[in-house]
């Protein structure tokens, strides 16, 4: 596989982590996972994190991911798909719960950091649900992430993801500002 082949098949596979937080920024409301509890003065995660928006962000991960299978059936693109393996539904489980994981950590990292809600907070608002979404993958699925993310040439894939999604993620971020579904553009 040519370099940029392999460095597209890991965006698209990255594509369902990407999408699950959007889903749960738009389904997010209500009681939060936390149930409001605090350690130390400071919340577990705060109101941020709630229950439907972690279940609606892994819905809607694995839903995207189907349109992507049903997208490759059609096609027949010779990209990685996650239904050509026997356990794609798993997979697509897994990367989604993984980046909202990442998401929930983030955001414990920052309440014991003492930050509230919504502050802006480098390296980990860009990342945690990248590094929660290849934990996942790299402790229950080794053996396919090492295949599709870490051999040659797909490391390049995961170098480029470390260097575009801080990108992406000021992007979306303003665009979910503008359609007033989140209360800070970053
Ligand atoms: N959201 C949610 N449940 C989740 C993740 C996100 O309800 N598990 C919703 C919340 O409405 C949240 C919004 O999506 O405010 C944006 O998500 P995010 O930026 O991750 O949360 P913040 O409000 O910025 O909180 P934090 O400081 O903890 O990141
Ligand atoms: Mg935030």
């Amino acid at each position: 596989m040519d370099p940029v082949m392999g460095i597209i098949s890991v965006f698209w596979l990255m594509l369902p982590a990407y999408l699950a937080n959007p889903f749960a920024v738009f389904t997010g409301h209500g009681l939060p996972v936390d149930m409001g509890r605090s350690i130390g003065g400071k919340r577990v995660l705060g109101d941020g994190k709630t229950w439907a928006g972690l279940i609606g962000g892994i819905c809607g991960g694995v839903l995207i991911g189907l349109l992507m299978m049903a997208i490759m059936d059609l096609t027949g693109e010779p990209l990685p798909i996650y239904c050509s393996e026997p356990h794609g539904i798993m997979l697509l489980f897994l990367i989604s719960t993984g980046s909202l994981m990442g998401d929930l950590l983030g955001s414990f990292l920052k309440r014991r950091l003492g930050r509230e809600r919504g502050a802006r907070t480098p390296i980990l608002d860009q990342y945690d649900f990248v590094i929660g979404a290849w934990a996942f993958l790299a402790i229950f699925q080794w053996g396919w992430f090492r295949e599709n993310f870490v051999d040659d040439p797909r490391y390049l894939g995961m170098i480029a993801v470390l260097i575009i999604t801080p990108l992406l993620h000021r992007l979306s971020n303003i665009i979910g500002f503008r359609m007033g579904q989140k209360e800070v553009p970053w």
